[in-house]
């Protein structure tokens, strides 16, 4: 997958994964991952599908409805590639933080959803529920925060309520935080995700 890795000046830090949304690519979130931890190091990772040329992480048959298929076989597919970016740069695979916004949100949540060893947590900026009717692998020691909007159109406060109590029902961690806005990325809950994260462990 098209990337960029970036080294980290201190080795035991986790390695923050950053997942765009829709339209986005591999540049969009570094400056996040600069607010949260300047001293870890950072996969970048565009997603594979085209959406009219708008880069995505998994295909979708209308706006918010998923390919269900294909959401399975790009979460294997990423989950793939972090395992052969470790092996290539050299961290530990069973370190990994995801920051994901919007379709990027979708596809760390997808991870977790499928795979118990994919990530260590997870920042999800405007998430939605990625699959309904499967069981979640036991989640015990994953921290994820959520961040949510009381009035965003693409996912409702009663889905990010849902997600949430599907991770909690999984033994995950979660913090969920609310913006009184719609789905847009905002620096409060960026802010708030900093905090989060400077409370781990
Ligand atoms: C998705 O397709 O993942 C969601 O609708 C969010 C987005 O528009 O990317």
């Amino acid at each position: 997958m098209k990337h960029i890795f970036n080294k980290g000046k201190d080795p035991n830090k986790p390695t923050l994964l950053l997942l765009h949304g829709t339209g986005g690519n591999e540049l969009d979130l570094l400056p996040l991952a600069e607010r949260v931890d300047d001293q870890a190091s950072v996969l970048s990772v565009r997603g594979n599908i085209s959406e009219n040329g708008m880069p995505r992480f998994f295909k979708r048959l209308a706006e918010g409805v998923f390919d269900e298929k294909d959401l399975v076989y790009r979460t294997k597919e990423l989950s793939q590639f972090l395992d052969n970016a470790a092996q290539e740069y050299g961290f530990d695979r069973n370190n990994i933080i995801a920051i994901g916004y919007s379709n990027g949100a979708n596809i760390a949540a997808s991870l977790l959803f499928h795979d118990q060893h994919a990530l260590k947590g997870a920042v999800l900026h405007h998430p939605m529920v990625p699959r309904r009717g499967i069981k979640l692998p036991d989640l015990t020691g994953k921290d994820v925060f959520i961040a949510a909007g009381t009035n965003d159109p693409i996912c409702s406060s009663d889905e990010s309520i849902e997600l949430q109590s599907l991770f909690e029902n999984a033994n995950a961690n979660v913090e969920i935080h609310w913006e009184n806005s719609g789905h847009q990325l905002t620096s409060t809950e960026v802010a708030a995700a900093c905090e989060w994260y400077r409370g781990l462990n």
